[in-house]
């Protein structure tokens, strides 16, 4: 990342900044409270280092997926609270419509006092990365600062556009997340062990693609991990699985073969009814899972095989879980995943994926984890392509 400025590499002083934050946030289901505000927390030392510096803050950043209009669901004012406890000296100020909001406000603005512009995806401007909407954002501001990695896989109006029309520099968040996945990714210490847990293989195969060759292990978990046992001739029963991305799973177990990296599928398994809540799970061999049921969860078997090779690791990349977390019974090997990262001290971890730390049931041992990547979608792309677009726009 030596061809991106970022502001601790410049002096920016007394400047009107505005900075692209990744602000969304997990709501619980109401919509009225914030399941998990990490990306909340980690936006905060970046801000702090620019107020000490003088500048004026202009917040921007989109939660949810609103489509181009006004949702009151995905308001910003919920992450305006949030972040007022924690910025407890600043006064936040939601900008409900930046376009409409006479000029006067932003002229006025105090130097302790933050603007947080509404959602950006209220505006239809802002998926299509347009020009002019882009540039009426930019004219707020002297400078631009990106410190949104979770969305920099996006080429959105805030993230891409903007930076044509302001100096342009990476946060100090994005440096971290940049900085700690190049390494993990291009200088591993040995063993390096990758986990990708979820359910599609779509949205999974490329990072699958790269772990192959990068990885010395590879732990496949979740729905995912079906599709690789029923390309091996396993019946799953009822499991959910990609019938149709069979060829592509057993290309995939070849090249792995290829590049010598050893694929851990799970050979014992918990099934049952993802929607039955009283009654837990049975154990079985995956090569025995009843007609009439669904794999839920890795085994004990499985766990232990597991647990044994990231005692071992010495570079460790996480991302999504590995069973049906959404069903209490069926959480225990995410939450086994998670005491196994978390007890391999010698270890560098990088967990990340939107669902993988929500999946978690207690959270007292995250400061043993060496990065949580606050991004889901922009970490995959980033390990599949050592780059993202909000990246590159900052290249100039
Ligand atoms: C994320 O949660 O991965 C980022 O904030 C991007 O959101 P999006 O997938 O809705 O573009």
């Amino acid at each position: 990342m030596s061809d991106i400025q970022f502001i601790d590499d410049v002096e920016i002083k007394d400047k009107k900044i505005l900075l692209r934050v990744d602000f969304n946030v997990s709501l619980n289901p109401n919509y009225l409270t914030i399941a998990d505000d990490a990306r909340i927390r980690q936006a905060i030392p970046t801000i702090q280092y620019l107020l000490k510096k003088g500048n004026k803050l202009i917040l921007v950043s989109h939660l949810g997926r609103p489509k181009g209009k006004p949702d009151p669901k995905f308001s910003l004012k919920i992450v305006c609270n949030q972040l007022q406890e924690y910025l407890p000296d600043n006064h936040i100020t939601l900008i409900n419509d930046f376009m409409t909001e006479p000029a006067t406000t932003f002229k006025h603005q105090q130097k302790d006092e933050i603007y947080v512009l509404e959602n950006s995806r209220f505006y239809p401007g802002e998926k299509e990365n347009d020009t002019e909407f882009a540039k009426r954002m930019a004219a707020l501001a002297e400078v631009f600062v990106n410190d949104a990695f979770g969305v920099c896989h996006r080429s959105d109006a805030s993230v891409v556009g903007v930076t044509k029309f302001l100096p342009s520099y990476g946060g100090l968040l994005l440096r971290k997340e940049t900085e700690m996945l190049s390494k993990a990714l291009y200088k591993p210490e040995k063993p390096f062990v990758a986990a990708i847990g979820g359910s599609k293989i779509e949205t999974k195969i490329n990072v699958l693609d790269r772990m192959m060759e990068l990885a010395d292990h590879l732990i496949i978990g979740g729905a995912l991990a079906n599709t690789f046992l029923y390309a091996q001739g396993i019946e799953v029963g009822q499991s959910l699985v990609e019938k149709d991305k069979k060829d592509l799973a057993q290309k995939l177990l070849f090249k792995a073969a290829q590049h010598d990296t050893s694929v851990i599928l799970p050979s014992d398994c918990v099934v049952g009814d993802p929607n039955e809540l009283e009654i837990g799970g049975l154990v079985c061999k995956v090569s025995e899972v009843p007609e009439d049921k669904q794999i839920l969860d890795i085994g004990p078997e499985t766990k232990a095989r597991i647990g044994t090779i990231i005692a071992k690791a010495k570079t460790i990349v996480w991302n999504g879980p590995v069973g049906y977390f959404e069903n209490i019974h069926y959480r225990q090997g995410t939450d086994f995943m998670y005491y196994a990262i978390t007890n391999n001290a010698d270890a560098v971890s990088i967990v990340g994926g939107g669902d993988t730390l929500t999946a978690i049931s207690k959270k007292e041992y995250l400061e043993k984890i060496t990065h949580i990547s606050t991004g889901g979608g922009a970490m995959l792309e980033f390990i599949e392509q050592g780059t993202l677009p909000g990246i590159e726009a900052l290249k100039k």
